[in-house]
């Protein structure tokens, strides 16, 4: 693995982002963070607040500001990313330029299961199954720019991470 560099994981929300960067991170003894984890501590609110009281335009710029900060006041971690941060260009650059990117993948279908019973996600309220698939459609392409994409349907987070790990070591 190369040294002192972050690890960030994307991908659409219900792939096991936090989960997985939290295990890996425990067993590569790097510290985690969570940009949605720091919104939510910046602002003092949680992310449904966040978009409720500022829409999401606003919430495009914090977790902007947020990713930033992250990778400017942490040492090498584990930073795990909400799905939409992919949408501006310039996230994507700047993860790219500060260490490996692992994006999460799962079937749509596997995806509506995860988060068919958690209320917390604004983007997904109403219709769940199209939203999901329609989501997944659209930030396809703008995924792609990773160092590594791992299916999670069907596997295990000690499965994944091992998968993950063996991908760090070659790399
Ligand atoms: C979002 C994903 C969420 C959170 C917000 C918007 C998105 O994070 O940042 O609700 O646009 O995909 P998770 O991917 O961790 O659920």
């Amino acid at each position: 693995m190369q040294p002192k560099q972050h690890i960030f994981f994307i991908g659409m929300m219900g792939t096991g982002k936090t989960t997985i960067g939290k295990k890996l991170a425990k067993q590569i003894q790097y510290p985690w963070v969570d940009t949605d984890q720091q919104i939510e501590k910046n602002w003092n609110c949680s992310i449904a607040e966040y978009f409720e009281k500022y829409g999401e335009l606003a919430f495009r710029q914090a977790e902007t500001e947020t990713l930033y900060q992250l990778v400017e006041q942490a040492p090498a971690s584990v930073i795990t990313t909400g799905g939409g941060i992919v949408l501006r260009p310039e996230n994507r650059t700047y993860m790219k330029q500060h260490g490996q990117v692992i994006h999460l993948t799962a079937h749509p279908d596997e995806l509506i299961r995860r988060l068919e019973d958690n209320q917390s996600r604004p983007l997904l309220r109403g219709d769940l199954k199209n939203k999901v698939r329609q989501l997944a459609r659209e930030r396809e392409p703008l995924y792609k720019f990773a160092d590594v994409t791992i299916n999670t349907t069907y596997k295990t987070p000690t499965h994944i991470v091992e998968e993950i790990n063996h991908y760090l070591i070659k790399s």
